[in-house]
């Protein structure tokens, strides 16, 4: 009997969800799309802090998948899910995203880059590759003439923005995913509603 009504509610669930992305096609289905996308993403982050958190062992794997998802969510992938205007009742859309159309999808594109860099640095547990190190001039003190990056520190917000992934292959990924997490809360205090 149980069993009975869970599948009776899992169709009548698959059946509501199918009807409100084909019925509606307009806001509602594309609003939750891109929660359901953003959902997707706070999971695989969730996935990797348990291991910088040292809830979980050092896993290249798990940060290599979830980087994978984040993306695969990136880019277009994910803007393509805000249509001008697309804001419903449910939605903590900031209609300024469409003010700043380009902005709004830098932060996205760059995502990528960044997943990108954190798939790349999935091996790299702790030390930075001493060529890396030199090339960021890390902590101030090696910074050499050569110093590609320039004076004042990579995280500089005002810096040229840190996403090659060339580079970010170099280094550690939990910098590499604080990076990653930093661009969410970008996105996420210009462009979203606090709830
Ligand atoms: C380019 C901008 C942008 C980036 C980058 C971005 N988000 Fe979002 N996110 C948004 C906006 C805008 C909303 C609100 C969407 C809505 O309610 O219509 C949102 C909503 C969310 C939500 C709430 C979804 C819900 O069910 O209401 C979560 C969770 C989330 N984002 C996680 C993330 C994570 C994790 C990352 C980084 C890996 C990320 N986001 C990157 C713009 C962004």
């Amino acid at each position: 009997m149980k069993k009975v009504l869970i599948s009776t509610c899992l169709v009548a669930l698959t059946v509501m969800t199918t009807q409100q992305v084909v019925a509606h096609g307009g806001a509602t289905g594309v609003v939750k799309e891109r929660m359901d996308l953003m959902e997707e993403m706070k999971d695989s982050v969730k996935a990797v802090s348990s291991i910088f958190k040292g809830e979980t062992a050092y896993n290249a794997d798990i940060i290599r998948k979830a980087a994978d998802t984040i993306k695969t969510h990136s880019g277009d992938a994910m803007t393509e899910l805000f249509p001008e205007g697309s804001l419903s009742g449910h939605s903590e859309a900031k209609p300024l995203i469409w003010d700043e159309w380009q902005r709004f999808k830098t932060l996205s594109d760059r995502q990528g880059k960044l997943a990108d860099g954190l798939y790349r640095s999935a091996d790299n547990k702790e030390v930075m590759p001493e060529n890396a190190q030199q090339m960021m001039g890390s902590g101030g003190m090696m910074g050499s003439s050569d110093n590609m990056m320039g004076s004042g520190g990579m995280m500089g917000s005002s810096k040229p923005m840190m996403d090659d992934p060339d580079v970010l292959a170099q280094m550690p990924s939990s910098r590499v995913f604080q990076m990653v997490t930093d661009n969410c809360s970008s996105c996420h205090e210009r462009y979203r509603i606090e709830d």
